[in-house]
């Protein structure tokens, strides 16, 4: 199997969102067992949000310690329904006051102007932990299929164009993505079987096509973290086991 292949981690679709709070709240540990900071980009789109609301509701994150950032955000202001930094903001942001920091991409200003003013706030320094889903046609973060923006390794911070609107989204590339010391794709739900079936096969085989396929961070790790419908379609997944 090649070194791409993602962990994949199956779980009971009720138990998706504890276990997924729990493997990242390990994550951050580990990153802060050894760091002073963590770097945490969050991913947007409705998966994340009872995950980001169960990780609200604990008490074992060092939150003054963790920096937050976006994998994508729309070409939207703050308090635009379609915002992930709303999304984010609502779940998790609003109920942790000491979060040493959060860079938000500032959807409501030009697109060009907002990824430039990002990839500052971002830096060099790779991120130490990055949170994607998987759209049915296989984006990820805003990096859709067909899109030349999305396809960037030159950069670290894009705009892209969504076939969905809002149209205009500004995204992590791919190079910042798999720059990650870590990687968790949240994927839950039968609709979804298929796609993750078609981007395990290209990722594991090298040949990707899809903009998820395309992810695997190196030297860092990649995790699927799936429940149990969005696996059916796998046809061996990886032992399933934790982070
Ligand atoms: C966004 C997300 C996007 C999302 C997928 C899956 O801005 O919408 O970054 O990449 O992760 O579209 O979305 P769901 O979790 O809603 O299926």
């Amino acid at each position: 199997m090649s070194s791409r292949a993602p962990q994949i981690v199956v779980v009971p679709a009720g138990d998706f969102v504890a276990m997924a709070s729990d493997n990242i709240a390990q994550a951050i540990a580990a990153v802060l067992a050894r760091r002073p900071r963590c770097r945490l980009a969050l991913a947007g789109g409705s998966t994340p949000r009872p995950v980001y609301e169960a990780l609200a509701g604990r008490d074992d994150i060092a939150w003054s310690r963790v920096d937050i950032f976006f994998g994508d955000e729309r070409a939207v202001g703050p308090d635009n329904p379609a915002s992930n930094y709303r999304m984010v903001a609502t779940a998790l942001l609003d109920a942790i006051e000491d979060v040493a920091s959060v860079a938000r991409i500032e959807g409501e200003r030009p697109p060009e102007e907002a990824a430039q003013h990002y990839a500052k706030a971002l830096g060099s320094q790779a991120l130490d932990i990055v949170l994607l889903g998987m759209g049915g046609d296989g984006h990820t973060a805003s990096l859709f299929p067909d899109d030349a923006a999305s396809a960037r390794t030159d950069t670290d911070v894009v705009v892209t164009c969504s076939p969905v609107p809002p149209t205009t989204r500004i995204s992590l590339s791919r190079r910042a993505l798999n720059a990650a010391q870590l990687a968790i794709v949240l994927v839950v739900g039968p609709g979804k079987a298929e796609r993750v079936a078609q981007v395990y096969k290209e990722v594991a085989s090298a040949t990707p096509h899809l903009p998820l396929s395309h992810i695997a961070p190196d030297p860092g790790r990649l995790v699927w973290l799936l429940d149990a419908e969005a696996a059916r379609k796998l046809e061996q997944p990886n032992e399933p086991n934790l982070l």
